[in-house]
């Protein structure tokens, strides 16, 4: 067996280290050169046959948040973390949403687009598109942008940056303040991203989960 990349007990420390941050430290930011690697951490989600019908927008402007934090229920996460990220999932998957993609796996792949579109882009349209799943199309769509914030939440973990995974918004004012709607998509699930302020009594709280054999069934 292969070793892996990161020794597993520092793995699964990073775990044990992060909290949902309740309190940032406003005044340290992620450094570029850092955040762009979070970005890719980001862009390389996986999703359901790798259509990712997604985007993730990426606040820091300060103004912005301002405007943000009443439609956040008045979190202070959303202005004192470093970078906001509002996960967005579609609204609707077209035929030529598959199309673009099927395009880009010939980009990328140097894939036949005619024998994709024959096989591969047939099947996908035929379940989302045309088929069942698309009566819950919206439902698949926030699906896949949780796959994201996991590994994005667990990246962070491993890079020492906290973050505080965020339903607790208003999702309508979002979208207009954000202007998503009219390009097709929902503000689904946020990521306030930053550093823990040093007083964040919610750092050193035990976590609070089952006992294993109640969430584990093996068989
Ligand atoms: C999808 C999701 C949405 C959440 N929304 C909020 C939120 O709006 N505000 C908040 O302070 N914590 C929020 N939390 C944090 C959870 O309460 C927290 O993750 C959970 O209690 C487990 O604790 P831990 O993350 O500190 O280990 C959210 C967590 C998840 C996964």
């Amino acid at each position: 067996m292969d070793q892996p990349l990161l020794p597993t007990d520092a793995s699964l420390a990073a775990l044990h280290w992060r909290y949902a941050t309740k309190k940032f430290d406003a005044s340290k930011k992620i450094p570029a050169d850092l955040w762009a690697k979070f970005e890719q951490a980001l862009v390389l989600s996986p999703s359901s046959y790798g259509l990712q019908q997604y985007k993730f927008v990426v606040v820091t402007d300060a103004a912005l948040k301002e405007k943000l934090k009443p439609a956040s229920y008045g979190q202070s996460q959303i202005t004192d973390c470093s970078h906001l990220v509002v996960f967005c999932a579609r609204t609707d998957v077209t035929d030529a949403n598959v199309d673009h993609y099927l395009e880009r796996i010939c980009q990328v792949r140097g894939t036949d687009l005619t024998h994709l579109k024959e096989g591969f882009g047939k099947v996908i349209k035929g379940d989302v598109v045309h088929g069942p799943r698309h009566a819950l199309i919206k439902e698949w769509c926030a699906r896949q942008v949780y796959i994201a914030l996991g590994q994005l939440m667990f990246f962070a973990a491993l890079s020492s940056v906290d973050i505080c995974p965020m339903e607790g918004f208003e999702n309508d004012k979002y979208d207009e303040i954000l202007g998503l709607t009219a390009q097709g998509y929902r503000a689904t699930v946020l990521a306030a991203v930053g550093h823990r302020a040093d007083d964040d009594g919610a750092a050193s709280l035990p976590k609070v989960r089952m006992p294993a054999e109640e969430l584990l069934d093996r068989r």
